[in-house]
């Protein structure tokens, strides 16, 4: 009797994953939906009466009802790489020389793909049977969202294990992309957008936001898909990455279908550009092709620069464009006080989201290109960028259209607009005004800067209407009106409570994220970092003169002279000094090498390309070891750094007589420093 109920279990188990596959994988369905709830509903009574029976590849078994409290981190079996660009056919015929060049071979063959814009995935699989999956991360370790994960019906769960034999698949991890098909991103849209509820941005963001959530409930509810790009394992039974994707194919995975082996770069061209004149009609989103050497032995005699493969490249297609018409422009106030004209449109889809908004960049902008209130326009967006008007269509302009103004006054206070001479932007000069408070504010708050959790833009906004905020310090005092925030309408004690404790937690932020939160114009994350490595407190670097600022590799004269300006501001200072008392992080630990090596106190040039590092990492790592990294050549300078294709800096440098050392000496050096510093 419990055979035959272990066996009609398993029957209906096997049943039900080969409709899925069917279902999900090669979206041909077998059965009716009623005859496949009535098969899944006698298997989950079965295994309700007999939980003896359940096995972790059951289909009941894709949705758990626990919550993920936290992500663990899993480390790859493999680095998950990203990908260089390429943008021409130039580029990619520069890609196919390379190659050629270092393997010493007259032709390679290619595989071309879609590159699909979702959130990517590794998915890991011990003797046939799921895992774990994970997010990419930072490459090297990334987040367990497995129960996430086996909510999507066209994972498997396990695949056969006289396949496992064949190929020798013990042991490895099928990479892929998770994404939600533009229909049903729209769809869901518009029942959120009839029920009043938030519209998502794009259906990338939303993959990536449901690979997150902590209830798998949740994310079995989403329309989630995956297409598999790579298979990676060692030992498998394999010579190329076309029969890669075959055995990935084979083993019930979803595949792209549009992947094409190419004999030559050629070929390669030709079907990038029919991938890209085909991406209109496909239900997802793409945002180029990706092109990988076939042969494995070859992409492994090629190896990887820094974080990128070099066997294999994207080809980026041009941005996506769209007809609207403007329905009006609208002046905003940013929080450096840049005044910037706005289209509002009528709203079109594009490249998977709904628009209804378009920067005009500036006042030169509208008036170079004649772009009025009514017009028909053509507007593009790329990547992640806020889309712009590109061309307006003359043609089908009113005759009573009329030329659009520049701002008087300010939209927002009424504060007379100031022009500056050598700029194409408007600003309002009034530092009080409520948009750049709020604006201000906003950014200060942030995810990359201070980070205070539940204090967005909604928040701030009623704050600053209220009374609450005013400028940063403001934040932090927000607790001794806890009884006054309370009683406004939509807070409540919890949310009060929470959010006092995150601007609490705030105060613990890294020095170079302080920085970057007080909203200097010019200097965003990438600078404050660069800052915090020369100036070890903030009084060092009020105190800096514009020259050593100008000094520092990548950091050019309109960051230093901003930075100047700022601190040469009483009021500035007043909201630093407050800020300081009030317990926030103004300056870093500077790692002093007390042991002098051969960095130590010298001035350094990179030009060219490294192979082993990228620019960014070789000047992190002088500066660790106490030198300094400069961004042009003149007698100050102690060494020249040379990589590949190394440009004027180095004639420059062989013309003052300055030392240069090639990238293998620089490593020898650099090994040498390490060494010393670690004894
Ligand atoms: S191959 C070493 N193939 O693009 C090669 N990536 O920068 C690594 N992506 O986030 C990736 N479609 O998830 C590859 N057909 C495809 C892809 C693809 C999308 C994503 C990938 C990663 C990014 C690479």
């Amino acid at each position: 009797m419990l055979d035959k109920i272990e066996q009609r279990i398993k029957f209906l188990r096997d049943e039900i994953n080969k409709y899925d596959y069917h279902y999900y994988v090669l979206a041909e369905p077998l059965i009716s939906d009623y005859e496949y709830d009535q098969l899944y509903k006698e298997l989950e009574k079965l295994e309700a009466e007999y939980p003896q029976f359940i096995t972790p590849d059951s289909p009941t078994q894709r949705v758990g009802k626990d919550l993920t409290k936290e992500f663990k981190p899993v480390n790859h079996l493999f680095p998950m790489l990203s990908l260089s660009n390429t943008y021409t056919e130039e580029d990619l015929i520069d890609f196919d020389k390379r190659i050629k060049k270092e393997i010493q071979e007259d032709e390679v063959e290619y595989v071309v793909e879609y590159k699909i814009d979702g959130a990517s995935i590794s998915l890991r699989y011990t003797n046939g049977q799921l895992v774990t999956a994970a997010t990419r991360g930072d490459g090297n370790v990334g987040e367990d969202i497995t129960n996430n994960a086996k909510t999507i019906r066209a994972i498997p769960l396990k695949i056969p294990l006289e396949l496992v034999e064949k190929y020798n698949l013990t042991e490895f991890e099928a990479r892929g992309e998770i994404y939600m098909s533009i229909s049903d991103f729209n769809l869901l849209n518009s029942e959120r957008l009839k029920s009043g509820e938030k519209t998502f941005a794009n259906p990338r963001n939303f993959a990536a936001g449901s690979l997150k959530l902590q209830d798998p409930q949740i994310v079995a509810e989403r329309k989630l898909n995956v297409f598999l790009y790579a298979l990676l394992g060692t030992g498998i039974k394999s010579s190329t990455h076309w029969e890669n994707l075959n055995i990935l194919k084979e083993c019930g995975f979803r595949i792209n279908p549009h992947s094409k082996l190419c004999k030559n770069i050629k070929e390669v061209i030709d079907y990038c550009n029919h991938l890209e004149s085909k991406r209109n009609s496909l239900d997802y989103e793409v945002d180029g092709a990706v092109i990988k050497v076939n042969s494995l032995l070859i992409q492994q005699q090629l190896g990887n620069i820094a974080k990128s493969p070099r066997w294999a490249v994207a080809y980026k297609f041009k941005a996506k464009q769209a007809k609207t018409k403007i329905r009006d422009i609208v002046w905003q106030v940013g929080r450096t006080g840049a005044v910037t004209p706005v289209a509002e449109l009528e709203p079109v889809f594009l490249a998977g989201s709904k628009i209804s908004r378009a920067t005009l960049h500036n006042y030169d902008e509208i008036k170079r290109k004649d772009i009025r209130v009514g017009d028909s326009v053509i507007i593009e967006k790329g990547g992640d960028v806020i889309p712009k008007v590109v061309e307006v269509i003359k043609e089908e302009r009113k005759p009573d259209s009329i030329e659009t103004k520049p701002p008087e006054k300010c939209p927002v206070c009424n504060s007379k607009i100031y022009f500056p001479d050598n700029e194409a932007a408007a600003y309002c000069e009034n530092y009080e005004c409520p948009a750049q408070i709020k604006a201000r504010l906003v950014h200060f708050a942030s995810r990359g800067a201070m980070d205070i959790e539940g204090l967005g833009d909604a928040l701030i906004d009623l704050l600053v209407d209220k009374g609450f905020l005013k400028s940063f310090p403001d934040i932090y005092k927000l607790k001794n009106y806890r009884d006054e925030l309370i009683k406004i309408e939509r807070l409540g004690q919890k949310s009060v409570d929470k959010l006092l404790a995150n601007i609490e937690k705030s105060k613990k932020q890294p020095f170079h994220k302080v920085l970057f939160a007080l909203g200097i114009r010019y200097v965003g994350a990438g600078v404050s970092q660069k800052l915090v490595e020369h100036f070890s407190n903030i009084n060092e670097l009020i105190n800096a003169s514009e020259e050593s600022l100008n000094a520092i590799y990548e950091i050019g004269p309109n960051i230093s002279k901003s930075i100047i300006r700022f601190f040469s501001d009483k009021n500035n200072l007043k909201i630093i000094e407050d800020l300081i008392n009030l317990g926030l992080n103004f300056e870093t630990e500077k790692r002093e090498t007390n042991t002098k090596n051969f960095f130590t106190g010298k001035t350094f040039v990179l030009t060219g390309t490294l192979n082993s590092l990228s620019r960014e990492e070789a000047s992190q790592k002088i500066i660790e070891l106490g030198g300094k990294v400069s961004s042009s050549v003149s007698k100050n300078t102690d060494y020249v750094i040379a990589g590949e294709k190394a440009g004027s800096k180095l004639d420059k440098a062989n013309s003052l007589g300055i030392k240069i050392l090639n990238e293998e000496e620089f490593l020898q050096f650099l090994k040498e420093a390490e060494k010393t510093i670690n004894d």
